[in-house]
């Protein structure tokens, strides 16, 4: 993997081979190649293990990162001293970049904008889908078509759909939610009034939220006090019969109230994440028919993953030619950030 080095700025690449081949699909590794140096790692290099690899950081401008890439420790910036830029083809930096990246100057983007597009796309499948309570349907098809009652389900004409979490996810479905014939509630401590106005949905409270929505979808990032957030309590507000989607992190939610919840069948579930994950073989949630899971695939998959490295070399390319990056992070947002 390697490119004429007829560009000021040098690339390293620091990700594991699977990322390399999802991330870089030889679209992306051309227009990468036409940018910038891309220095030659090896099959199998995450970067710090190799000697040649640290032999080459003090050349380094850009580390362009993605899954597997171990952390960008003190260590590492003290020996790439040239480093401008760290360009994340993947979502959350906070595991491999340290602090003292920001302290350094160096700059800082990240993928997950990319990463969030199909997620905000699942979640608006979902939410339709759930207005018909199609997922419960399905099942009980499966089990006897003669008890199947779609009329007796509710429809999606004028249901209320709770976001919790105006975070990127969170604000795609919002934006999305817009063109359908649906009432939006939003929470999110960080949010405005009129921000809420801009998307189209009313700011509300946690128990609000719970108390007033149809269908509630989790767009909260995993942090300290989000950890265990959705607990007994507020998933006794809901509705019977609504239906709770997590597309986030399964730790968000109380996974012993959410299933009892979902065993008594007082609610219906549609769970991309979970806590554990993957969930044990012997979980009911598994063989519940309100209950559908998927194995975590809302975010990038297949070739959807080749956006997030579209985005990491058109942050490249924006860096050579001097413009500001479109998605950096700055260091005062790391703690309110998935
Ligand atoms: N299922 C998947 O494949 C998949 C893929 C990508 C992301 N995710 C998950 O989706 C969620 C959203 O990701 P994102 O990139 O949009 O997040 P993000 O980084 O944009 O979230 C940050 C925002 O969340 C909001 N927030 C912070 N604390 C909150 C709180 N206590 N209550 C409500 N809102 C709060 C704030 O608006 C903050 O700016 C995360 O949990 C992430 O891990 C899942």
């Amino acid at each position: 993997m390697s490119s004429e080095p007829d560009s000021a700025l040098t690339v390293m690449l620091a990700m594991n081979d699977a990322s390399r081949a999802r991330v870089l699909v030889p679209r992306v590794m051309a227009r990468l190649e036409a940018t910038a140096t891309v220095l030659p790692v090896g099959p199998g290099t995450t970067f710090l293990d190799d000697r040649e690899v640290l032999a080459a950081l003090p050349d380094v401008d850009v580390l362009l990162t993605g899954w597997g890439c171990p952390r960008i420790s003190p260590e590492v910036l003290e020996a790439a001293p040239k480093l401008q830029a760290i360009l994340h083809a993947a979502g959350s930096v906070k595991a491999i970049v340290a602090p003292e990246a920001f302290d350094r100057g160096v700059q800082v983007s990240s993928a997950a904008h990319a990463n969030a597009l199909p997620v905000a796309e699942f979640t608006v499948a979902a939410v339709v889908l759930a207005g018909k309570r199609a997922f419960r349907l399905a099942a009980q098809y499966r089990i006897d078509r003669r008890k199947t009652d779609p009329h007796g389900m509710p429809g999606s004409y004028g249901t209320t759909v709770g976001l919790l979490g105006a975070s990127r996810i969170g604000r795609m479905v919002a934006e999305r939610l817009r063109t359908f014939d649906l009432h939006v509630l939003i929470s999110d401590p960080y949010l405005t009034q009129s921000e809420a106005a801009d998307l189209g949905a009313e700011l509300v409270g946690n128990d609000e939220l719970f108390g007033r929505s149809d269908i509630l979808s989790v767009h909260a990032p995993l942090l300290p006090e989000t950890t265990g957030l959705v607990d007994a309590r507020l998933l006794g507000l809901l509705r019977d019969g609504s239906v709770l989607i997590n597309t986030a992190r399964g730790k968000i939610i109380d996974a012993a109230a959410l299933e009892r919840e979902c065993v008594s069948g007082r609610i219906d579930a549609v769970l991309d994440v979970t806590d554990p994950e993957p969930l044990p073989p012997d979980s009911p949630l598994l063989d519940l028919p309100n209950v559908f899971v998927t194995p975590h695939v809302a975010g990038a998959v297949g070739n959807e993953i080749a956006r997030l490295g579209e985005l990491a070399v058109s942050e490249l390319e924006r860096l050579t030619t001097g413009q500001p990056l479109q998605h950096a992070i700055s260091p005062a947002d790391l703690g309110r950030l998935a």
